[in-house]
């Protein structure tokens, strides 16, 4: 399996040193540690990496679902649903992806070097970005083949993780697409992202997230971003490694349900484009470990074992470590009535917007499922010492007159309904258009 992997990356002349490495699922929620830090986000993310999410401190990471111990790191994504004709919505699961063995869920995460042997400089503690938006419903200001243009995307996979043999990298070929496949795909989905790798130097975390980070310039290579060697723009001078994730959803079960109105899969926050995918970052690693590993680690298929720099964690470990759900909320699992938030379905052009009046918490764990029985979504870790540092959101008492309840909205550009929250809670501004009760 590996040598398929290796000779693949071998025959391109432009060869990267990198590091790939799986990591499985920590949580799965409504749960933002960066854009709405301690309180439930609008929409569901899968998280991975270290236990401790809402600190950049290794130090504390009582476990990592990431291959190499060292990174206690976390990353996450948009979560996908499929839509059912009846007009319900499930998790689309997920499948290990190619050469990754057997985590559970997650993703695949890839630190990748420059091809002209430029050194990289390591993210700095308490570093932090996202990539994408996920209010975008467009491509209009997309120039397909700029850096950002390849960045997000979608391969089709043909049976058995089949690509194109002439365009086998993620973000090239007609596989890969900005928006969700408009067919049916034989062997599945998989999200293809790629942060900027162009460093300010100087911010670690600005208010957007995202404007202390650019592409490389110049053009993306035939084989895309992967091997884009590229000097960074004189705003942005430090290269950093160019982090990837991909993740692979298993989309095999719904092949034969879709409807004639087109393809039935939609992003967690209300997206049925796709072109809102988004990821979040937020650097974890210990003391220089990511330093030493890049300037060491320089193999060519990014294979963990052949990084002796790091310490592997086994898949068993891996899997064991899951943070226990604190939204008290079904996400997956089952059908829902709705996408969980406030997410109904948008499909552009025009940029998504934050819906009033809506009931943000609708699905409560241990609410009796119906019409079938629900599958316990709660997992519990099974290493000791965990739990101790979660916090349990407890189920919000329900609305009495115009009071909002727990997490629900009260406030924002064009809000036009009660600002007042339920006892016990206040309401707290997210951003210009979304006030949340808390
Ligand atoms: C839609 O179909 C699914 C699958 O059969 C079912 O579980 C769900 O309850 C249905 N939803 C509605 C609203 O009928
Ligand atoms: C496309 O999206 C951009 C960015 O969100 C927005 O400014 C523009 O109005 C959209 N175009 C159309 C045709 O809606």
């Amino acid at each position: 399996m590996w040598a398929s992997l290796l000779s693949l990356v071998a025959l391109t002349p432009a060869a990267n040193a990198l590091l790939r490495f799986p990591c499985s699922q920590l949580v799965t929620q409504r749960f933002d540690p960066l854009v709405t830090p301690g309180i439930v986000s609008p929409h569901v993310h899968q998280i991975i990496g270290g236990m401790e999410s809402q600190a950049d401190l290794p130090g504390l990471s009582t476990c990592t679902t990431c291959k190499f111990k060292e990174d206690a790191s976390n990353y996450w994504t948009a979560v996908l649903y499929f839509k059912h004709q009846n007009g319900s919505y499930i998790r689309v699961p997920q499948m290990a992806n190619q050469f990754v063995g057997s985590p559970n869920g997650g993703m695949t995460v890839y630190y990748i070097q420059p091809s002209n042997n430029q050194k990289v400089t390591s993210f700095p503690k308490g570093f932090r970005m996202i990539v994408g938006d996920p209010m975008l419903r467009n491509k209009t200001n997309i120039n397909p083949n700029s850096a950002a243009g390849k960045a997000i995307s979608f391969r089709c996979w043909n049976a058995n993780f089949g690509s194109d043999a002439n365009y086998p990298h993620p973000g090239t070929g007609p596989l890969d697409t900005i928006e969700l496949p408009n067919k049916a795909c034989a062997g599945g989905i998989r999200s293809n992202i790629f942060f900027p790798s162009c460093w300010n130097g100087k911010d670690l975390d600005p208010a957007d997230h995202a404007s202390h980070m650019a592409y490389p310039t110049g053009d993306v290579p035939r084989d895309g971003l992967l091997f884009m060697g590229g000097g960074c723009p004189a705003s942005h001078p430090i290269r950093v490694p160019s982090l990837f994730l991909e993740i692979a959803w298993d989309t095999r079960q719904f092949n034969n349900m879709w409807p004639a109105s087109g393809q039935p899969f939609v992003l967690s926050q209300g997206d049925p484009t796709g072109i809102g995918q988004h990821a979040d970052y937020v650097f974890g690693w210990k003391d220089d470990s990511l330093q030493r590993a890049m300037d060491k680690c320089t193999d060519m298929g990014g294979q963990p074992s052949s990084c002796r720099e790091l310490t592997q964690v086994s898949d068993a470990d891996m899997n064991k470590c899951t943070q226990q759900v604190r939204v008290d909320e079904v996400t997956e699992g089952r059908y829902l009535n709705a996408l969980p938030g406030c997410n109904p379905v948008q499909n552009g052009p025009n940029p998504a917007t934050m819906i009033n009046e809506c009931n943000a918490l609708s699905t409560y764990i241990g609410q009796p499922a119906a019409p079938t029985q629900s599958t316990t979504v709660v997992t519990t870790s099974t290493s000791t010492a965990v739990t101790t540092t979660t916090t349990v959101v407890t189920q919000p008492t329900q609305p009495a007159g115009p009071l909002i309840p727990k997490y629900g909205q009260c406030g924002g550009n064009g809000w036009t309904g009660s600002t007042q929250c339920v006892a016990g809670s206040t309401c707290q501004k997210l951003n210009d258009w979304y006030s949340q009760c808390t």
